[in-house]
């Protein structure tokens, strides 16, 4: 295999933090290289580098053995490089095909844009994504899933020997993950490399050739995949052992708490009915696209719903918005961090003051001190990588960023937690955590609901499993009732009558 691209000695240090410490890397003509490392590890810092977007302060990189002198990004794309980012780049308030041929339109001879050939372009990229996305549609007005393959599309387009996906598959379910690995097939075939970067560590079976394993800012392994297995992976990214990657508990059920009637809303869901226990964590798995998201946020007062009845505590409530579901005894834990969940110019301490205080003031307790303690073992409790909890959260890494966002809640007393998409972005060590904590608010009399993609996490963590498809629960599993080909085929409509 030819060597294309090496990464040698890379040291970056930002204020307070070491990210990367002589970390090396190198990736062959054609192969799928995967980088995995726990949360904060310096996986993103070191594709920033790769792409021009920061400099590194110590050591080199060569492309087909020469040496680069990295000036910023356009160098970058010039010579092959894109990088699809974690937090997604798309301006929100163009269309879909603008995003992609952002200045690189096609044009008339005149000047003027060639519309008609500019969407003719898009849907030919999109169309091995086999989605239903209209180039014309603004970004806004999709959801993250489909704006992932708009990213992906845009790398194509752009005709890159080396592209880098910082967490591809976080916002995709089952199927789209699918495309995906065909995508990346496709590409490796046609001399494309990748760099692959995920959380989902049972993907790599799926599209690796080689693995490199980043921890603390430097390079502790780089090998075929065919060398390693799982539980070494773990071992070297976490540097200890981990025992049980789904913890078990035994968590009494008592009294309902939740009941959702005939809950519809046009266009997005219809005649959705369910109920969750005391002590019960029920999951809802689908895809992209199925409406578990918005079957939440209709619960929660965030959209309208056309009709349909919430029980809380066998009482029927009118909840008209976030603010009254909050009052109600309801949290719901959004999927899109950046938008919903946390303010990026605050610090650590004042996101996760936001939310205690108003559970404190209540009560009369505005100690800087106690909530500052709370906060200080939120960290410590969910390995928060930050250099104080001054930090402002724009500056921590993508996974830390969500254990922020999660953080928050566990602090509150709620009677309903809803969680969506709980563990995107978040490292394996970390997700046990998250796990454990959503068994410990069930043991304290929650009821929990976990909206996920990661079908091992629903088949594993869910007392019971809700399959929604096209705005329907299509199906409802008890726990070890159904395989997770079972659950894949009504996910995928297979058992549903055509409506
Ligand atoms: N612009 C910045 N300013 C300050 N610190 C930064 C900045 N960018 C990254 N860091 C810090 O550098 C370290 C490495 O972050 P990086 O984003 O590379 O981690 P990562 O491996 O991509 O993690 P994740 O899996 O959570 O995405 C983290 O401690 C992070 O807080
Ligand atoms: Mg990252």
């Amino acid at each position: 295999m030819q060597t294309l691209l090496e990464m040698v000695g890379i040291c970056k240090s930002f204020p307070g933090v070491r990210a990367l410490d002589k970390m090396s890397f190198d990736l062959f003509e054609g192969e799928v290289h995967a980088l995995v490392g726990e949360n904060g590890a310096g996986k993103s810092t070191l594709m920033k580098i790769l792409s021009g977007l920061y400099l590194a302060d110590e050591g080199e990189i060569r492309l087909r053995g020469k040496k680069i002198v990295v000036t910023g990004i356009r160098q970058m794309i010039d010579a092959g490089i894109s990088v699809i980012y974690q937090e997604l780049n798309l301006i929100q308030h163009l269309s879909v095909a603008e995003n992609i041929f952002l200045g690189r339109e096609p044009r008339y001879a005149g000047g003027f844009i060639n519309w008609k050939k500019m969407y003719a372009d898009v849907d030919r990229l999109l169309k091995p994504f086999n989605v239903d996305i209209d180039p014309r549609a603004k970004i806004l007005s999709i959801g993250p899933a489909f704006q992932q393959v708009v990213e992906i599309a845009k790398a194509l387009s752009l005709k890159a020997d080396i592209i880098v996906m910082d967490e591809p598959t976080a916002p995709l379910t089952g199927n789209e993950v699918e495309r995906l690995f065909e995508m990346i097939n496709a590409l490796k075939k046609s001399g494309v490399s990748i760099i692959y970067i995920s959380h989902r560590l049972e993907e790599l079976a799926r599209v690796a050739d080689r693995v490199t394993i980043i921890r603390d800012g430097s390079m502790i392994v780089t090998k075929p995949l065919s060398e390693l297995n799982t539980e070494e992976i773990i071992r070297h990214m976490v540097g200890r052992h981990l025992s049980e990657q789904y913890p078990v508990a035994e968590i009494p059920v008592g009294a309902e708490v939740l009941r959702v009637e005939a809950l519809t809303k046009k266009g997005v869901c219809s005649d959705v009915s369910f109920s969750v226990r005391k002590g019960e964590i029920v999951g809802f798995t689908g895809l992209v696209g199925a409406g578990r998201t918005e079957i939440m946020q209709l619960i929660y007062g965030y959209l309208k719903r056309d009709s349909g009845k919430v029980f809380i505590d066998g009482k029927e409530t009118t909840i008209r918005n976030p603010r009254d579901a909050v009052l109600k005894g309801i949290g719901l834990i959004p999927e899109e961090r950046k938008k919903q969940g946390l303010v990026l110019g605050l610090s650590v301490f004042d996101n996760s003051a936001l939310t205690i205080l108003d559970k404190f003031s209540r009560f009369g307790l505005l100690r800087m001190k106690t909530i500052g303690d709370l906060v200080r073992g939120m960290v410590a409790k969910m390995e928060i990588k930050t250099p104080t909890i001054r930090q402002q959260v724009r500056y921590l890494s993508g996974g830390n960023q969500q254990k922020v966002v999660l953080s928050k809640w566990f602090v509150r007393n709620c009677k309903v937690y809803i969680f969506d998409e709980p563990t995107r972005g978040i490292d394996v060590g970390a997700k046990v955590e998250i796990y454990k904590l959503m068994q410990n608010l069930a043991l304290q009399g929650a009821a929990v609901i976990m909206v996920s993609s990661e079908l091992l996490e629903i088949m594993n963590m869910s007392d019971r499993i809700e399959v929604v498809f096209s705005g329907r629960i299509v199906k409802e599993f008890k726990k070890g009732e159904a395989s997770s080909e079972d659950v894949m085929e009504y996910a995928l409509g297979l058992h549903s009558r055509a409506s």
